[in-house]
């Protein structure tokens, strides 16, 4: 059962980050409002392939929450009817929540598909908090955890309804990826504690501090690197050719911090190699650090080229992931490896 936990907590970590991936290409692709509605899609489990399904039609049987187009307008079913010949009013009510009403295949598929595997990674976050209890009078930190995690993917999956509602409002974007972290953070505990490779590196008060500031760092960073995407996303709704143009005083900042970032972590790897030390996972940090800046330099002097953005935000979860496994690392007493 041990092992079935252990698979179950990496099979979670790969499929939550396959969700911040899909995610990510929903914004590039501007999919998000592909589904109008949450958690159904246009009022289907399995949303349409072609416009002409969502036009109105005699003698059709239509379920309640079904939505079609009319004259621009989404029209949801109220009630479960068979319609008759003519158009009826009494059976459709406006879609309020928002006005957003075109139908793109491509948006649809991509967006739908995007929460399926949200709705997978949910499953098996349940599987694993389920698995988490047979051990619980050995390790009771497991299944509290876990626990804690599903309801951070329910959270999560509400939220998601909240953004699609708020017509995408940029904070709500934000503060789902936070939410995405936090999660993260929760498998990779889970991760490190059952990870028998996973040695300590009790390290000394002076690597603690300066690994503590790469970490806060680089989590300040993130933050700010939201705040840009924000903003560009204002920026696209007004006039979508201009991305960056001007820049905000907050990307330049974003911008200057990474050399601070990089700085921080070149020192923490200096001092880990002076001591004859080869951490694993900082060395995979430093080259996330390095990618991370690179496509950083690619979406503000090469106009934002194709997957760009995706890239950015996978790296930066990637990056934040691997620092918590470098902390825990570093706070544990666990066996092995004193600095
Ligand atoms: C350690 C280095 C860096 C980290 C950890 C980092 C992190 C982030 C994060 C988390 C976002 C938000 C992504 C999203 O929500 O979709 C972001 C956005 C952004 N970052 Fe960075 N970043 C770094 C370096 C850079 C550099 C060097 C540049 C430019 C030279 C840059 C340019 C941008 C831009 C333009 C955005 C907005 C992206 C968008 O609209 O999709 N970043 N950054």
């Amino acid at each position: 059962m041990e092992n079935s936990f252990i698979r179950s907590v990496k099979i979670s970590l790969i499929l939550v980050y396959l969700v911040i991936a899909a995610g990510s290409i929903v914004r590039m692709t501007g999919s998000g409002m592909g589904c109008p509605d949450w958690p159904k899609c246009f009022g289907y489990w399995i949303p349409p392939t072609e416009r002409a399904q969502l036009d109105w039609k005699s003698d059709h049987q239509y379920a309640q929450g079904q939505v079609i187009i009319m004259n621009e307008e989404l029209r949801v079913a109220n009630s479960h009817f068979k319609s008759s010949e003519a158009f009826e009013e009494k059976y459709w009510d406006y879609y309020t929540q928002h006005d957003y009403a075109l139908f793109n295949a491509y948006h649809t598929w991509i967006e739908y598909i995007n929460r399926l595997l949200g709705a997978l990674a949910g499953l098996v976050v349940l599987v694993m908090t389920v698995l988490s209890f047979w051990n619980r009078k050995k390790n009771i930190a497991h299944p509290t955890i876990s626990f804690l995690i599903l309801l951070g993917m329910g959270f999560q999956a509400w939220l998601g309804k909240t953004v699609v509602d708020s017509n995408l409002a940029p904070y709500r974007i934000s503060l789902h990826m936070g939410m995405a972290l936090l999660i993260v953070l929760g498998l990779i505990f889970l991760l490190f504690s059952t990870e028998k490779k996973a040695f300590s590196i009790a390290g000394n008060t002076k690597i603690k501090i300066w690994a503590w500031l790469a970490v806060l760092l680089t989590l300040f960073q993130i933050g700010l690197g939201t705040q840009v995407r924000q903003f560009v996303d204002l920026q696209m709704h007004e006039s979508p050719a201009l991305w960056l143009d001007p820049a905000p005083i907050k990307f330049y900042v974003h911008r200057t911090l990474s050399l601070l970032v990089l700085g921080v972590h070149i020192m923490l790897f200096w001092m880990l190699r002076k001591m004859k030390r080869n951490v694993r996972v900082f060395n995979q940090i430093l080259g996330l650090i390095g990618l991370e800046i690179f496509t950083g330099i690619l979406m503000f002097y090469f106009d934002f080229p194709f997957s760009s953005q995706p890239l950015h935000l996978i790296i930066a979860a990637l990056l934040f992931g691997a620092q918590s496994f470098f902390i825990l690392q570093l706070m544990s007493n666990r066996n092995t490896y004193d600095l």
